[in-house]
């Protein structure tokens, strides 16, 4: 088994950085595609031989260090009943979207473990067949609250944020419930066999600082508090380097962190207990070799002897972007030296 991934979330890795990359399965890879053609996103996400294959297509294709769980964040207002679809072209669209506290409280209390459980199926297949850690996930509260209301992607989640200044009592209301589906449904992968978990709240940079803390970080915490022990959680939010203080607070194994700070500021300001993911901008991946080898370097060299850094990048791979781009950069990480 790769350790690398659990021994940098311990903050004692003294080898080379581990390396992978969010959104490492998707439309970028010709593999992905061919599977594609063949089943709907949410068939592929249902069954769970399909999220057995293609959570391993970028292991084998690229040989990183971490398999993350093939799913979408989506799968838990789905099992509530709100109706969700994928658009071609679109994206996630969310059926009956909430609009005010009555729909709260109509929310079935649904079982994670009756209606998710081709996601565990999934994972009980996988396990055997990794020689890397596997990556499980879900959605933070505040994100998922904001597709509920928006009914799908949303430039500035006026509804979200409409709602949240006008009601907050029942927009908390909402908030604790899916943290309590995300714990649960998160006990559930734990059990299954995942070795470590990452939070998505990829829109929480729309919060100021102070709602931040009251309708994002709360619940992470929440959900930090209500999983089973000894299982490391990566906090993911876009923009988290302003947040970088706030997330540290709830004591996650790591922060992944977007492009625009610099990882060594991060760590003199964090302390050397928390592990650093990130945090390459994802657009060097359009850039000629040259350039992706220089920038990793870069960002290798500023890390070096960090026993907590993971190479990832600030957000997800593009369905444009070229899988040489991603060889390059695994080719690069792979070829730094050992010693710290
Ligand atoms: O990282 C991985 O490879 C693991 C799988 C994964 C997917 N989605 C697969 C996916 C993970 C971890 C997610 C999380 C997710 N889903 C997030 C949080 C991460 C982030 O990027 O901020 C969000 C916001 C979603 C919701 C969602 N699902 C969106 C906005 C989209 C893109 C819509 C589009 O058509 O561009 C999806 C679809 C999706 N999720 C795809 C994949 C591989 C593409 C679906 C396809 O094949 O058409």
């Amino acid at each position: 088994m790769n350790t690398l991934l659990l021994d940098a979330l311990k903050c004692r890795n003294r080898s080379r950085p581990p390396i992978w990359l969010m959104r490492q399965a998707g439309r970028y890879m010709p593999e992905y595609r061919a599977l594609r053609a063949k089943h709907t996103f949410l068939e592929m996400c249902h069954h769970p031989e399909l999220i057995a294959e293609v959570t391993q297509l970028p292991l084998r294709s690229f040989g990183v260090d971490a398999a993350i769980l093939f799913s979408d964040i989506l799968v838990i207002p789905e099992a509530l009943g709100v109706g969700l679809r994928f658009d071609e072209g679109i994206g996630p669209i969310i059926e009956r979207p909430l609009s005010d506290r009555r729909g709260v409280e109509k929310l079935p209390s649904t079982s994670m473990k009756e209606t998710l459980s081709y996601v565990t199926d999934g994972i009980k297949l996988l396990i055997p067949q990794l020689k890397v850690p596997l990556i499980g996930f879900s959605g933070a509260p505040f994100t998922l609250a904001s597709y509920m209301i928006e009914g799908g992607s949303s430039r500035d989640l006026r509804k979200t944020k409409q709602w949240m200044v006008r009601d907050p009592e029942s927009f908390h209301q909402l908030l604790s419930k899916l943290a309590d589906c995300a714990i649960e449904y998160l006990n559930m992968q734990i059990d299954a066999g995942v070795h470590a978990i990452q939070l998505f709240d990829s829109w929480a940079h729309f919060l100021s600082h102070d709602h931040f803390e009251e309708f994002s970080a709360a619940y992470m915490h929440k959900i930090l508090q209500g999983i089973k022990k000894d299982i490391p959680v990566i906090l993911f939010c876009r923009g988290s380097s302003v947040f970088a203080e706030q997330l540290a607070v709830i004591k996650p194994a790591a922060v992944s962190l977007d492009w625009q700070c610099d990882l060594i500021k991060v760590r003199k300001h964090l302390g050397p207990q928390i592990c650093l993911q990130g945090n390459l901008d994802p657009d060097i991946l359009y850039a000629p070799e040259t350039v992706i080898r220089k920038e990793a370097n870069n960002l290798l060299h500023k890390m070096k002897g960090d026993q907590g850094f993971i190479f990832n990048l600030g957000h997800g791979m593009n369905p444009d972007m070229s899988p040489d781009a991603v060889r390059i950069l695994v080719d690069v990480v792979k070829s730094q030296k050992n010693e710290v």
